[in-house]
């Protein structure tokens, strides 16, 4: 299946999962087609370049409505044809238009186990409320926010030493391998939804 990914920032998750795909880790991907990010400055763009991935710079103009901007999206991508769209730290939410072009097809990383600590900084929220586990979860994109089915999560555990950076260090460091998982499973379509349950099909890749 080809693939697209969506970033906005340090694009790190981007990198774990070209890396893998490069390096013929990432089964059921056969291309990764393009990597898009929203904001013009995000350093992702330039670590995607230096893989030999093809970028694309998208921002939303200030005169165009949310509606608009997704059309422009949806119209940039087609030609494409890719099978899946990965949100790797991209941070605008998608709307209706949007998502209506991709139903079930879209998937996003997020820095928590939800749904607990929706939104931004999910790390912090986590750590501030004193929690004694969290960790990363992938999940579809649907019009809810951090809210589609979960295709899988990674608990991490926090140390009585953690700082809220080394905690959110770790929690990284398992988004780096858990989005690689979950591209790979619903690339080989190896899941199957019951209402809002995923079932993996294939245990051992979790
Ligand atoms: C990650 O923590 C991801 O879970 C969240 O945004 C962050 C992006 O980091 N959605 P990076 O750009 O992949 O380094």
């Amino acid at each position: 299946m080809k693939i697209g990914i969506f970033i906005s920032g340090t694009g790190t998750n981007m990198v774990a999962v070209c890396r893998n795909f490069l390096e013929k880790r990432l089964e059921g991907v056969d291309e990764i087609s393009f990597v898009l990010s929203d904001k013009r400055n995000a350093p992702g763009l330039q670590k995607a370049e230096a893989l030999g991935i093809k970028t694309i710079v998208l921002p939303k103009r200030k005169e165009q409505t949310r509606e608009d901007y997704e059309a422009e999206m949806l119209k940039t991508i087609e030609p494409y044809n890719v099978g899946l769209l990965v949100l790797a730290g991209f941070m605008k939410v998608l709307g209706e238009r949007f998502l209506g072009g991709f139903h079930g097809k879209i998937i996003n990383i997020h820095p928590s186990l939800l749904p607990s600590f929706t939104g931004v900084n999910a790390q912090s929220q986590a750590f501030e409320y004193g929690v004694k586990v969290s960790g990363c979860t992938v999940h579809f994109v649907d019009s809810t926010l951090d809210g589609g089915p979960i295709i899988i999560q990674q608990p991490v555990f926090r140390k009585n030493d953690d700082t809220d950076e080394t905690f959110r260090a770790r929690i990284l460091e398992q988004e780096h391998i858990l989005l690689s998982k979950a591209v790979s499973i619903v690339c080989k379509g190896e899941y199957k939804i019951h209402g809002r349950y995923v079932v993996v099909l294939n245990q051992e890749e979790l």
